[in-house]
């Protein structure tokens, strides 16, 4: 059944001002879901939140290359944009699609980088020094540009979450950070653009990653020391078939401090590698 198209797409700035400025003047409240597109059912919760939340949606499709280091598949992401857009379509949820041009968001001269410190430190920047000031750099302009009340953002990326809300806060951009669960497949795999590299035997190993992270948390708070409930998770994590580790962390679920003891909220996260397919993922404890 062909579905009537009620989605408009703006493909740049003015595009954008043009379709929102009606919306606030008739008082309707705006949800932005940011993403680089390869929509999966991750997104689409997201999505749907954004709809429940706010009177209009609009979901940014922009695969952003200030967060890619030379060396990282920004060539290679996928991009689909067609079947985002039905996508998003069939949810019925979302009024705008925003698909800026990479020209359009860092046109020539363009020299400004925004730097987060505080839940930016360690982690995800021990091993991608760059990629925090570029996913801040292009936030913060996304939330400029469409200035939505809220924004809805995965637990999936829980650092970049608290990147993100902190930017929000300390640039008074006015804009509500809501956070949502991460959306798995059955087996626990957290659904991710990137599964697509996985071969049927590295999607395998993938899945082993969310039970080894439900059980590092679930040994440290049964009192095993933080430091060794870490590195069994590390250990498993190679024992399960993932070539590289680069780091299995308990740490406080609101600033990302490194805990002693687990007094109170607190989150397992991890990063590794099944050759050069990088997975992270991360839980509560
Ligand atoms: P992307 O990886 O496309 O993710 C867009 C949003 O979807 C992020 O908030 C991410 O946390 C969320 N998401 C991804 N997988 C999810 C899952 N399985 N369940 C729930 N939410 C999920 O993250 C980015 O893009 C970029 O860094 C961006 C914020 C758009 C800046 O360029």
């Amino acid at each position: 059944m062909a579905v009537q198209s009620t989605v408009a797409i703006a493909a740049n700035h003015a595009e954008l001002r043009a379709v929102l400025e009606p919306w606030r003047k008739a008082g309707s409240t705006i949800a932005l879901v940011p993403t680089m597109g390869a929509l999966h059912e991750g997104h689409l919760a997201l999505v749907r939140e954004a709809a429940a939340a706010a009177d209009k949606v609009v979901v940014s499709i922009f695969v952003n290359p200030a967060q890619f280091a030379p060396q990282e598949d920004f060539g290679r992401y996928p991009r689909t944009f067609d079947s985002d857009s039905e996508k998003l379509e069939r949810t019925g949820a979302v009024q705008l699609i925003y698909a800026p041009k990479a020209g359009d968001m860092y046109p020539k001269g363009f020299a400004t980088k925004v730097s987060v410190e505080g839940p930016a430190s360690g982690l995800e920047t021990d091993f991608r020094p760059h990629f925090f000031s570029g996913v801040a750099t292009v936030v913060a302009k996304l939330f400029v540009q469409c200035r939505p009340d809220i924004a809805v953002f995965g637990e999936k990326d829980y650092q970049q979450l608290l990147v993100v809300r902190r930017l929000s806060r300390d640039l008074d951009l006015g804009v509500e950070v809501i956070g949502l669960p991460t959306v798995r497949e059955p087996d626990g795999l957290a659904l991710s653009s990137r599964n697509a590299y996985l071969t049927p035997e590295s999607r395998n190993v993938a899945s082993h990653l969310n039970r080894i992270l439900i059980e590092v948390g679930e040994r440290a708070r049964s009192g095993v020391p933080i430091p060794q409930a870490e590195a069994e998770g590390a250990a498993a994590l190679i024992g399960a078939g993932f070539d590289r580790v680069d780091y299995v962390a308990i740490r406080d679920a609101e600033t990302l401090v490194p805990l002693r003891t687990l007094d109170g909220p607190a989150r397992v996260l991890a990063a590794a590698r099944i050759g050069s397919i990088r997975l992270i993922d991360n839980r509560s404890v």
